[in-house]
């Protein structure tokens, strides 16, 4: 017993320490609870072949994009979960309910697969809906499955699902998301849980603590209009965003070919600045390299990979037609990211003042351009203004001088 008293004596002072220390790690973003899987601390980054393939997708494809990926050198720069989208698995269960890899797509199974993007130091990322089927409507739904097919997923090697809303029984999303978000942590296999309902019933107010990250528009398409309304929809919910929880404005189109290389380089700056998932959507075994440059600026990655996790916002409030616009917000080490948007039909002067990005009113700043890789130099004038391109962007980084 005086032994127990003194193992106890020796434990509740180490347990308090322990529970003071941790308790200053945990994300304390906005007041919600973000999912505590240990996974996207920052936006995910990587390739799914949804925007390009259309769900006509097999191994070969996917064998080929995770070389391609790797030889690329968009592996290196952090691209690394290799996601299959709809359309993988057979139509219906085997006896025991088993989801089953399609056998004329998938012949080697998805083991395998998974086990060939792991050897080349990537992560695997599978697809299901909270519902009867899933969207293509080729595939059983995980409804009523979440703990069998989770299992299914985990003992694959599964490292990411994206979980999509079609063919569902009515319930709200609040009920059956999180079904599948406790069915993967039951698993003990970290699993990047992507929640997709397309922003439905408002993920950002409900989703911070159920997954790593949820979508906030419907689907995007490849050409100008469709995203930038996706950038605006999801701006609105900027302030939910966090380590460990992301607004998903969906993949990228970078590369498809619907739009021009300013209208890539302004999606590619958006994204990166409202801290969206960076996911590929073309096929990148045979692309062209003004894609890849678009892709591989480093200094654009670094804006949306930066640790501090805030999502930049719109921050000039005129009209909802207003072709001239300020994005901004800040990034960790005091430092800031601006970015000029000409959403019109011809070029346009725009002005950013540094407090519109959260900087101090008139702060003298170093001023880097991140697409012209150039260092600007010191700017004391409280701004800076510059010509922009129909459908492009000016974006830079505002180091404030100590
Ligand atoms: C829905 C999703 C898309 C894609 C398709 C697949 O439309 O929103 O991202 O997954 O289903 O069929």
């Amino acid at each position: 017993m005086e032994e127990f008293r003194e193992w106890f004596a020796r434990i509740v002072p180490l347990l308090l320490v322990i529970s003071l220390t941790t308790a200053n790690y945990l994300p304390r973003h906005h007041g919600s609870v973000l999912l505590e899987n240990g996974l996207g601390r920052t936006p995910p980054m990587g390739w799914n072949d949804f925007n390009h393939f259309h769900n006509k997708i097999n191994e070969t494809i996917v064998r080929e994009t995770v070389d391609a990926i790797v030889s690329t050198g968009l592996a290196a720069l952090g691209y690394n979960y290799i996601n299959i989208d709809d359309e993988w698995a057979e139509q219906s269960r085997d006896k025991e309910g088993n989801l089953q890899p399609r056998k004329d797509r998938f012949p080697s199974g998805i083991k395998n697969l998974a086990d060939y993007v792991h050897s080349k130091n990537l992560k695997f990322g599978i697809y299901s809906d909270a519902g009867r089927l899933t969207c293509a409507k080729t595939q059983p739904g995980s409804l009523n499955f979440e703990n069998q097919d989770a299992k299914t997923f985990a003992a694959w090697g599964v490292d990411f699902l994206k979980y999509d809303n079609c063919h569902n029984d009515g319930a709200s999303p609040k009920i059956r998301y999180p079904k599948m978000q406790k069915a993967l942590l039951a698993t003990g296999r970290p699993i990047f849980y992507a929640l997709c309902e397309w922003g439905y019933e408002d993920p950002a107010l409900w989703a911070p603590g159920v997954g790593n990250s949820w979508r906030t528009t419907g689907d995007i398409k490849d050409n100008w209009q469709s995203m930038i309304v996706r950038a605006d929809q999801n701006d609105k919910w900027a302030k939910y965003a966090g380590p460990g929880g992301w607004n998903d404005p969906d993949m990228l189109e970078v590369g498809n070919g619907g739009m021009s290389l300013e209208e890539y380089r302004a999606h590619f700056s958006l994204w990166a600045l409202m801290k969206a998932p960076l996911i590929i959507g073309c096929d990148v075994r045979n692309l062209k390299q003004e894609y890849l440059d678009i892709l591989m600026n480093k200094e654009v990655i670094a804006i949306n990979q930066d640790s501090m996790g805030v999502q930049g916002k719109r921050v000039s409030r005129k009209g909802a037609l207003e072709a001239r616009l300020v994005w901004g917000g800040p990034l960790s080490q005091g430092k800031f990211v601006a970015l000029l948007l000409n959403r019109g039909d011809s070029t346009a002067k725009i002005r950013a003042y540094w407090e519109q990005i959260g900087a101090k009113p008139g702060s003298s700043v170093q001023v880097r351009d991140v697409w012209a890789h150039k260092d600007l130099g010191a700017f004391s004038q409280g701004y800076i203004e510059e010509a922009v391109d129909a459908h492009a962007i000016k974006m830079y980084v505002v180091v404030p001088k100590s």
